[in-house]
Parts: C-alpha cells; sequence; structure tokens
C-alpha cells in the first residue's frame, strides 16, 4: 500500500495507471475510519483493479461555529484499516495544497444543496462539491462510493457529475449500523456513555417510521407528529429537523411513497448527528 501527500504525485499516477486500462476505484473521507467507511472500501475493491482512499478533513465544508479543529484523527489506525480492505494507494494532501493562496473557484450545487443540512449549514455543500470535483481531477476515478448514511452529500454529487459532465460513476452504499442501531459516525467518538444511549432515538424513529408506513399510514403531517413525539422522549436531544422529502430531488411531499426519504438531524449537547431511511428501501 503506498502513501501519497502530494497532489501532483497522486495525479501522474492516476493519470498512468489509466494509460495502462486500469480501472480506478475511489473512496474519499475524512478519515477516522470506522465499519462504514470500510464497507465502501470492500466494495470499492471489488468494483475496481486500483483502489483509493483518500484522506483530507476539508476545511472548507465546516462552518465557522463547527467542529474543525475537535474532527478526530488518527492517520496511523486508518492506514491499517485501508491495508486490511485491500486499499493500494491512500492519498493524504493537506489543505495548503487543495487550497493555495488565491484559490477562488468553487462548485454550487443549487437546489438540492438547499433544504435539510444545507439549511442549517450554509455553503456546506459547496465545500463538499468543491473537494469532491478536485478529488476527481487529482484521481481520474472511473467510480466513487459514497454512503447513504450522508443522503443529501450523495445526491448533491450525483448532480454535480451529471450537470458537468464528469466521466466518474457514483456508487451508493447503504448505512452500516453498531449492533443496537446507531448509524456509524466518526462523529460518535464525542459521545459520552449517557448521550450515546441516548442517540439511539434517531434509529427508533426510523423504524417506527418504517413500521407505520408499513401498516398504510401516508400522511406526513402524522407521521411527522409521530416522529418529533418519538426524538422528544429523550430530553438531552434537540431536533433540528424531521423531514419527508422525495428521496431524488429531495422536494417536500404531503403523502409518502416508496421513494420517500425520511431525513433526521438532532443535536445531542454539542454533537450534531444525522440518520435517514428510505421508507420502501431495505433497512
Ligand atoms: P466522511 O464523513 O469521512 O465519510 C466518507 C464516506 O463514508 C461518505 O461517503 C459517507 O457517507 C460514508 N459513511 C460514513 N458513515 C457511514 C455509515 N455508517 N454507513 C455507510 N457509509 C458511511 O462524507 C465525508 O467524509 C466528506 O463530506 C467527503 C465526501 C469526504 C468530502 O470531504
Amino acid at each position: 500500500m503506498q502513501i501519497i501527500s502530494d497532489i501532483q504525485q497522486m495525479q501522474s499516477l492516476a493519470t498512468s495507471l489509466k494509460r495502462e486500462g486500469k480501472r480506478i476505484a475511489f473512496v474519499p473521507t475524512m478519515g477516522f475510519l470506522h465499519a462504514g467507511h470500510a464497507s465502501l472500501l470492500r466494495e470499492g475493491r471489488r468494483r475496481g483493479d486500483v483502489l483509493v482512499l483518500s484522506i483530507f478533513v476539508n476545511p472548507i465544508q465546516f462552518g465557522q461555529n463547527e467542529d474543525l479543529d475537535l474532527y478526530p484523527r488518527d492517520v496511523e489506525r486508518d492506514c491499517r484499516i485501508a491495508a486490511e480492505c485491500g486499499v493500494d494507494i491512500v492519498f493524504t494532501p493537506d489543505a495548503a495544497g487543495m487550497y493555495p493562496p488565491g484559490f477562488q473557484t468553487g462548485v454550487t450545487v443549487r437546489e438540492v444543496s438547499l433544504p435539510l443540512c444545507g439549511a442549517s449549514r450554509p455553503g456546506h455543500f459547496d465545500g463538499v462539491a468543491t473537494v469532491v470535483a478536485k478529488l476527481f481531477n487529482i484521481v481520474q476515478p472511473d467510480l466513487a462510493l459514497f454512503g447513504r448514511k450522508d443522503y443529501q452529500q450523495l445526491a448533491v454529487i450525483r448532480r454535480m457529475v451529471l450537470d458537468l459532465c464528469m466521466p466518474v460513476e457514483i456508487v451508493g452504499m447503504p448505512i452500516v449500523r453498531e449492533t443496537d442501531g446507531l448509524a456509524m459516525s466518526s462523529r460518535n467518538a464525542y459521545l459520552s456513555q449517557e448521550q450515546r444511549r441516548s442517540a439511539l432515538c434517531l434509529h427508533r424513529t426510523v423504524v417506527a417510521a418504517r413500521k407505520m408506513f408499513a401498516a398504510g399510514e401516508r400522511r406526513v403531517d402524522v407521521m411527522r407528529k409521530a416522529a418529533q413525539e418519538t426524538i422528544g422522549q429523550e430530553p438531552s436531544v434537540s431536533i433540528e429537523y424531521v423531514e419527508f422529502r422525495d428521496g431524488a430531488t429531495l422536494e417536500e411531499q404531503e403523502i409518502v411513497d416508496n421513494a420517500t426519504l425520511l431525513a433526521l438531524a438532532v443535536k445531542i449537547g454539542q454533537t450534531r448527528l444525522i440518520d435517514n431511511t428510505v421508507l420502501g428501501e431495505e433497512l
């Protein structure tokens, strides 16, 4: 396994691999890897000739009062996990290289970026789209894998690739959960034991909404109220949003169907957690 931090070196290696006809699979991450990241890597290993993992805590997708400085980092441990997953190249650029003095270009994906996390984190998806576009230009992947845990992010990336004719196949992967249902996230490391227990209300809400849907309920107002009540039973959890939206366009709905996305964002202490489910898809 090769570890490359130099952008030029990564880009010319990718160019020569492509010339040899190699299919490059790519998993972009911010590191502190867990089983969710590993599932993307394993699928990438299966689908590509060369598997590239990037680790870069992207400063421009964090808001002013967010956790950029606190974001957990452990590159050594990440490299061990990467090796176990069959990664060929770990790409670890630094912020000075990615955003040189005078940097002034960005990618904005408009409508899909606006609701949900985009509403509470203004500029976040511009930062994500911009860094992913840059990483695609450097790594030149044939396919890139993203988790459905960050459902809106995946929708933004799909839209960007379509709109800008990027020659990359985007693969969306299922949410990997702890055995008790908590969606895996690098940010779970921030939670105390007590907060970790409260965080299970997200999964409970997802399961309860799916049950209501399976039992025939279709009214968004009824389902939203039930979801808010489930989360409300945990006094230490504050709701950022509970929304039912079209799974493709993220537009609001009044009546749910198989393709409806339930998206949740809460704060527990300083920690922001998200979860989601598409009602008609497997959990
Ligand atoms: P990060 O949060 O490190 O996540 C990297 C990838 O892992 C994303 O595609 C995310 O959806 C996926 N992932 C995280 N938790 C998961 C889980 N429990 N199950 C399945 N997949 C999961 O997302 C980012 O980094 C950044 O925004 C990035 C795309 C790298 C741009 O900076």
